[in-house]
């Protein structure tokens, strides 16, 4: 018969926040499971501490995903070890719950990348950089002491992710060799567009972009695509808008359930 063209092969299967469909987000179990899952990449979060540490964690308060309350920046690394980052897990979905996820703490980037080692793949974001000047700097200084990146600046293991062009750039000037994608989000009525101005703009220092997924279409897709970007859309759920998102050319995408992607990945 006719061979079938591998598609799947270079579409990355990226666990959002770890296999977090079935895990606490952003502690060690959940991105476990992504891997087990065979995610290509750990999606991870990052807050910086008061003193200085960057932590896997979405919001910038610890009141969702912990025990306790307060802002990140005002808590040292110390205090956020005394959290519970699992508890909350069992609680909101006592279906998935799992004895194990009580008392788990809050990793530090540098400790994610120890458990998981050099030859496992982050897709890493900074978030609110405004709040946490100097965030860039620490992330690349994490990248080269634990060796993902090398002593001539390039890693293939790392994507570095941001909402924030300004963070981006930041990056980008401190060392041009690390891929970059600009998160992008429409809250448009239709359909989302973007334009040829856009486009080069993002392509002077990104090899991609990530836009929610529901607000674009196959006409969005092939546009991104035949200027040279990587599309990688979050947060992909439901295996029928992992097929859509496919057929139209997306070359990765986020998704809490890497099992689903994975499997749907094998089927095309
Ligand atoms: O990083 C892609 C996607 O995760 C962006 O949204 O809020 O889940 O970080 P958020
Ligand atoms: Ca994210």
């Amino acid at each position: 018969g006719t061979k079938k063209p591998n598609l799947s092969a270079s579409i990355l299967n990226i666990a959002h926040r770890g296999a977090s469909g079935y895990a606490p987000e952003h502690t060690i179990p959940a991105y476990a499971l992504g891997q087990k899952m065979k995610g290509d990449y750990i999606e991870i979060d990052l807050q910086m501490t008061k003193d200085g540490h960057l932590i896997a964690m979405h919001d910038e308060t610890v009141d969702r995903t912990t025990n306790g309350t307060g802002r990140v920046k005002d808590m040292t690394l110390a205090e956020i070890k005394k959290l519970d980052a699992g508890s909350w897990f069992n609680e909101k979905y006592p279906a998935l719950a799992n004895p194990a996820y009580v008392g788990l703490k809050v990793p530090t980037l540098e400790e994610v990348i120890h458990r998981f080692g050099r030859n496992a793949r982050y897709y890493i974001e900074t978030k609110a950089p405004e709040v946490y000047p100097g965030m860039e700097e620490e992330l690349l200084r994490v990248l080269k002491r634990t060796g993902l990146i090398n002593g001539r600046g390039r890693t293939n293991k790392v994507i570095i992710q941001s909402f924030s062009q300004e963070s981006l750039l930041k990056v980008h000037q401190l060392n041009s060799r690390i891929p970059l994608v600009q998160l992008l989000w429409y809250e448009t009525a239709g359909m989302a567009q973007i334009t040829d101005e856009e486009i080069k703009n993002i392509k002077r220092y990104a090899v991609g972009v990530g836009p929610n997924y529901d607000k674009i279409d196959q006409a969005y897709v092939s546009k991104v695509r035949q200027a040279g970007l990587e599309i990688h859309p979050y947060t992909v759920n439901e295996p029928s808008e992992m097929k859509k998102l496919i057929r139209w050319g997306v070359t990765g995408m986020f998704t809490n359930y890497p099992d689903r992607l994975h499997r749907v990945l094998r089927e095309v």
